[in-house]
C-alpha cells in the first residue's frame, strides 16, 4: 500500500506525462480568477475598482477596474491556478476620465506570463516571460486582441503591465485570456458543489451571502462585490461552511481565500475572525448532523491570523481516509464570530511520489538521531517522525521494534551497511522543486507560513 519502490514512481510520473497536453479548444481560463493589482482605486468603503472586476464575466463597461493613478507602475495579474499555454487575450478597456479626470493608457500594453508566485515577485518589466506587447494606440472603450508569440512558455500567472513611458492610469473592464491546460492539472474537488452554512449574513449590497459563493469559482475577495460568503453567528456559536464533495476523495489539502480588507473599520476586525480556523472532514451531511468542533476529522487548522485577502494553504494531517464533506468552521474563540470565505478549494494528492517514504534495506544512520523509541512497525516509527516534526528519516530494527528519528537538515553522510536494520527517509524538498516546475503547488509562502511541513505524507 505505501512502499512503492522508486522505480515504480518514476514509471508513473512518465505515464502522467505522455499522457497530458491533448489538444483542446482554447477557454477563457482568466474568469474568476485571483486577481493582483498594482493599486485599486478606493471609490467608498463599499466600493473598489480592483483587478477582479476585470476577470468578473461582465464586459459592458459598468464596472471597470482602476488603478490609482499616483502609484506607479500601474498593472494587474491573475493567477490561473493550474499552468496553461496561453494563446491570446482580448482586452475591454475602460473610458477616459472614468471617475477620475485622467486618461486610460493602455497604449503598446505588454502580457507577460510567469510561474512565480506573485506573493513574493510582484510584476516588474523585464523580469517575466513576454506573451506579446501591444503594438499600437488603445482608444476608450475599445476590445483588442493580442495573440502571444508561439514561443511563450506555458505559465500559471499573466500580467497585464502598462509599458514604462506611460502616463494615464489603467482601467480595464474586462480581461480575457485563452489558453489550454499544460502538463499535470488540479482538479478542484469543491468547485460548484453543493455547500451549506451555519447561516448567512444579509444587507442591501449582496442581499444573502449564501454559502454557494465559497465555491463559485470566484476569487474575488472584495466582500460587496458579491462573491464572498458570510455567516452571522456570534462569537463561539456555528460560523461554518460544509461542502459536499458528492464522492469520497482523500483530502491533501485545502485553500481557502480571505476576504480583503474594504476601509472604513479596524482591519484586525476581519483579521481576528479567521483566526486559527479549522478545516475538517465528515461523511456526515450537516443536514443530518450539524458539524461541531471537536467532534469531526481534522484536516488542519491555520496558525493564527489571516492576513486580508490571502489565499491560505493548509496541508491536511497525514493519514486521513477518505470523506465526501468537508468542512471550514471558524475557531471558537475567533474575534466576534461572523466567519466568511470568498473561495474554497480541495485538493488530492498531488502525486504518488507524495505517498511515499524511500526505504533502503539493511542500512543504518550513525550520528544523527535525536530520539529513539519503540514503535510497533516500521510504519508507526514514520507516524511518530511525523508527529514529532524536525524528523528528517528514522532506521527501524524489526526484531527489536527499535525505532531511531534523525534530523539532517543539511543532509547525511555516514549511512553504514548493516542487515538488522532497514532506513527510510522521506521525499522532502526535491519535491517541491518538483511541485514548483510541473506540479502546481499554491504559492509556497502559504504553505511555509502555515508552519506545516510540506512534505506530503500519508
Ligand atoms: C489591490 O489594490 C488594493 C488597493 O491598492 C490593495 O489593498 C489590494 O491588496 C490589492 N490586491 C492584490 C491582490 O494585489
Ligand atoms: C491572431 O491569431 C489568429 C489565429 O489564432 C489570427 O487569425 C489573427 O490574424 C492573429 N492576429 C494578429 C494580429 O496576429
Ligand atoms: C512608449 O514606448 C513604446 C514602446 O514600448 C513606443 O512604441 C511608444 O512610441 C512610446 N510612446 C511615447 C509617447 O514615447
Ligand atoms: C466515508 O464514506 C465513504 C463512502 O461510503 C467510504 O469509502 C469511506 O471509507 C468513509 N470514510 C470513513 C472514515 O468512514
Ligand atoms: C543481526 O542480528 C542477528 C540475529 O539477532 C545477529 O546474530 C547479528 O549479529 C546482527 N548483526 C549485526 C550487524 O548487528
Ligand atoms: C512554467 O512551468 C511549466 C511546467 O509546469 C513550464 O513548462 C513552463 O516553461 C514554465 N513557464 C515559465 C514562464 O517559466
Amino acid at each position: 500500500m505505501l512502499y512503492i519502490k522508486p522505480v515504480a514512481v518514476l514509471f508513473l510520473l512518465i505515464i502522467q506525462f505522455t499522457t497530458s497536453g491533448q489538444q483542446e479548444v482554447p477557454t477563457n481560463v482568466a474568469l474568476g480568477a485571483y486577481t493582483y493589482n498594482s493599486s485599486a482605486y478606493y471609490v467608498t468603503d463599499h466600493q473598489s475598482l480592483t483587478g477582479s472586476l476585470a476577470v468578473d464575466g461582465v464586459s459592458d463597461g459598468s464596472l471597470c477596474s482602476l488603478t490609482k493613478p499616483e502609484v506607479l507602475p500601474h498593472w494587474i495579474a491573475v493567477d490561473l491556478g493550474n499552468v496553461f499555454k496561453i494563446f491570446f487575450t482580448i482586452l475591454y478597456a475602460g473610458t477616459n476620465g472614468y471617475i477620475i479626470q485622467l486618461w486610460n493608457d493602455l497604449n503598446f500594453f505588454i502580457v507577460g506570463v510567469t510561474n512565480r508566485s506573485l506573493d513574493f515577485h510582484p510584476p516588474v518589466g523585464g523580469t517575466y516571460d513576454l506573451c506579446a506587447q501591444y503594438p499600437g494606440v488603445v482608444a476608450s472603450k475599445q476590445v483588442v486582441q493580442l495573440n502571444c508569440s508561439s514561443t511563450t512558455p506555458p505559465a500559471r500567472y499573466v500580467i497585464l503591465q502598462q509599458p514604462s513611458n506611460s502616463t494615464g492610469y489603467m482601467s480595464v473592464c474586462e480581461w480575457e485570456i485563452y489558453g489550454v491546460p499544460y502538463g499535470r492539472y488540479r482538479t478542484n474537488l469543491l468547485l460548484k458543489k453543493p455547500a451549506m452554512s451555519s447561516s448567512s449574513y444579509f444587507d442591501s449590497y449582496c442581499s444573502d451571502y449564501v454559502a454557494k459563493f465559497v465555491v463559485d469559482g470566484f476569487f474575488d475577495n472584495f466582500i460587496f462585490h458579491c462573491h464572498c460568503s458570510n455567516t452571522k453567528d456570534p462569537r463561539g456559536g456555528g460560523n461554518w461552511f460544509m461542502v459536499d464533495m458528492q464522492g469520497s476523495y482523500c483530502v491533501d489539502y485545502v485553500v481557502l481565500t480571505a476576504r480583503d480588507y474594504e476601509g472604513g473599520y479596524d482591519v484586525q476586525i476581519i483579521m481576528n475572525r479567521m483566526e486559527n480556523f479549522i478545516i475538517g472532514l465528515t461523511n456526515v451531511s450537516s443536514a443530518t448532523s450539524p458539524p461541531v468542533r471537536n467532534t469531526y476529522p481534522w484536516c488542519a487548522t491555520w496558525p493564527g491570523l489571516v492576513n486580508p485577502g490571502i489565499k491560505a494553504g493548509l496541508k491536511c494531517n497525514a493519514n486521513l481516509p477518505k470523506y465526501r464533506y468537508l468542512i471550514a468552521q471558524a475557531s471558537a474563540t475567533a474575534g466576534d464570530g461572523y466567519f466568511h470565505v470568498c473561495e474554497l478549494e480541495a485538493f488530492e494528492p498531488l502525486d504518488r511520489n507524495s505517498l511515499i517514504w524511500k526505504r533502503q534495506a539493511n542500512k543504518l544512520l550513525i550520528g544523527f538521531q535525536f530520539n529513539q523509541l519503540y514503535a510497533r512497525s516500521a510504519m508507526d516509527c514514520m507516524h511518530k517522525c511525523q508527529q514529532l516534526g524536525g524528523c528528517d528519516s528514522i532506521s527501524f530494527h524489526p526484531a527489536s521494534k527499535l525505532c531511531q528519528l534523525n534530523a539532517h537538515t543539511n543532509g547525511y553522510t555516514s549511512l553504514t551497511v548493516d542487515p538488522n536494520w532497514s532506513f527510510y527517509t522521506r521525499k522532502k524538498y526535491s519535491t517541491v522543486s518538483q511541485l514548483e516546475t510541473f506540479m502546481l503547488s499554491e504559492p509556497l509562502n502559504l504553505l511555509k507560513r502555515t508552519g506545516l511541513d510540506m512534505v506530503l505524507f500519508h
